[in-house]
């Protein structure tokens, strides 16, 4: 099979790969570029494990082909950590996480989210949020870990 070469930023840095075009973008990030934190649950776009920040939005990379992300933006959990971003330690503060497969799925939606209301409500954090799987949790804590980051946001 022919190979395409994907030209993308991951976490600030350039990229630059010979792919099969048959990739998705999550065999892209967890295998080419070890990008373990982006999980596979479902992969049929039903859980939110697999989600990534794509140019800003939250994206089920377990549906989309990596040469979609040609020219693009991708943020994992890793270029989340890496910034220090403040919803990981609301979610470790709040006892948000118990196995943790589901929790950068959540955390990159809720990222999406405050970045574009960082005044959302409990109710806007829940609709948000209902396409993301846990179970474990039970969400309660996870809606406050994001409300937590909100009402900093709010200072
Ligand atoms: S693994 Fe992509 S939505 Fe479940
Ligand atoms: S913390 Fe285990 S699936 Fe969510």
């Amino acid at each position: 099979m022919k190979k395409y070469l994907l030209k993308c930023q991951v976490n600030g840095k350039n990229i630059e790969r010979e792919i099969r075009p048959d990739k998705t973008l999550l065999e892209f990030i967890r295998e080419d570029l070890g990008l373990t934190g982006t999980k596979e649950g479902c992969g049929e776009g039903e859980c939110g494990a697999c989600l990534d920040l794509l140019d800003g939005r939250a994206v089920n990379s377990c549906l989309m082909m990596a040469a979609q992300a040609h020219g693009k933006k991708i943020i994992t959990i890793e270029g989340l950590r890496d910034e220090k971003n403040p919803l990981i330690d609301s979610f470790a503060k709040e006892a948000a996480v118990q196995c943790g497969f589901c929790i950068p799925g959540f955390i990159i939606k809720a990222e999406e989210l405050l970045s574009e209301n960082p005044e959302a409500t409990d109710d806007e954090i829940k609709e948000s949020l209902a396409g993301n799987l846990c179970r474990c949790t039970g969400y309660k804590n996870i809606i406050k870990a994001v409300g937590k980051v909100r009402k900093k946001c709010l200072k």
